[in-house]
């Protein structure tokens, strides 16, 4: 049996299979049931400063089995609310990561103080979602103020910030290198990629926001190759995300230079039970291939590149 315990700087989770940011829910319930499943940890929600009651419906059209787009307009119960479900998730011992949305770094800050003391192993800034009026790819696209953002709640938490960053830039890597100058302990790539879909009988988009994001297994490359170049330009560990559905895929995100892997759309289609189908299947690869350990495949991709 490999060794499937990961260490993301100084974080540890008993697997590499992380649930995304936002897909399953927002309660301290979800969380508990990801956890329960055989998540190696668990992000919750990005929380805002204040409720906020997302986008009017449709927020999400199902793509067949490539990918789901969604523009949910970041709903969530405010940070005044939400310290009661991590709390909940973390009576039943779940590794859970405090995820955040803000407008400024100062914000960020307040915000990622707040989360961070309700107990979260770590904090998870969402510098990139692509639909959202004031935050996430909108603050999240200049290096500048990736920097800024980071360093101020760097300043203001004492356990490590994973900056989440888009892949809706021509530079993603350059991203990382400002959270990585801003002092985050992780970079996490990437959050969904702009998109869009026409309901032509209707003349009208598909989302009641019009663009939103797109997630699933038609965003795989996408996120591998942000997870390559990132690998290529910063030291601190980069966590793959985007397009996982199964153990072969997140075997290709540690090869391409990730230590843990966040999975998301894929327990929307699959139910909660696939984190054990990911843990055992990737159990079975890497004994397949040799591999001792999921640490002793991450990276290993890129000697053989040239
Ligand atoms: C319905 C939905 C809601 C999401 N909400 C958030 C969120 O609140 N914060 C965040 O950082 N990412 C959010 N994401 C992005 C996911 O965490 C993840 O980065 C993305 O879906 C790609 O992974 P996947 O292909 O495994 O789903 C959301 C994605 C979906 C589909």
């Amino acid at each position: 049996m490999a060794d499937l315990a990961v260490r993301v700087g100084s974080l540890a989770f008993r697997n590499p299979f992380l649930l995304a940011s936002g897909v399953w829910g927002e309660s301290g319930d979800s969380l508990v049931g990801a956890w329960a499943a055989g998540a190696g940890g668990v992000i919750t929600k990005s929380i805002g400063s204040l409720p906020r009651a997302g986008y009017p419906n449709p927020t999400v059209e199902q793509y067949s089995t490539w990918g789901l787009l969604n523009a949910m307009g970041l709903p969530n119960p405010g940070i005044d609310e939400y310290p009661r479900e991590i709390a909940a998730a973390r009576e039943h011992g779940a590794t859970v990561i405090g995820s955040v949305f803000a407008g400024d770094a100062e914000e960020f800050a307040r915000l990622a103080h707040r989360i961070a003391e309700t107990g979260v192993v770590a904090v998870e800034l969402n510098l990139s979602c692509p639909h959202a009026e004031g935050y996430g790819t909108e603050v999240g696209s200049d290096p500048k103020d990736v920097e800024e953002i980071v360093r101020a709640v760097v300043q203001a938490v004492r356990v490590p910030v994973i900056a989440k960053v888009t892949p809706n830039t021509s530079d993603a890597a350059a991203l990382a290198v400002a959270a990585e100058n801003g002092g985050a302990a992780a970079v996490s790539a990437i959050n969904t990629v702009r998109g869009l879909a026409i309901d032509t009988t209707l003349h009208r988009p598909v989302l009641a926001h019009g663009l939103g994001g797109l997630s699933g297994p038609a965003i795989k490359p996408v996120g591998l190759a942000c997870v390559w170049q990132i690998y290529e330009r910063v030291r601190i560990p980069v966590i793959g995300v985007g397009g996982i559905s199964t153990a072969e895929d997140a075997l290709e995100y540690l090869m391409a230079g990730a230590r843990a892997v966040e999975v998301g759309t894929v327990v929307t289609t699959q139910g909660i039970g696939v984190f054990s189908r990911l843990v055992e299947g990737l159990n079975r690869r890497l004994d397949e291939l040799g591999y001792a350990s999921a640490s002793a495949a991450v990276g290993v991709a890129h000697g053989a590149s040239t």
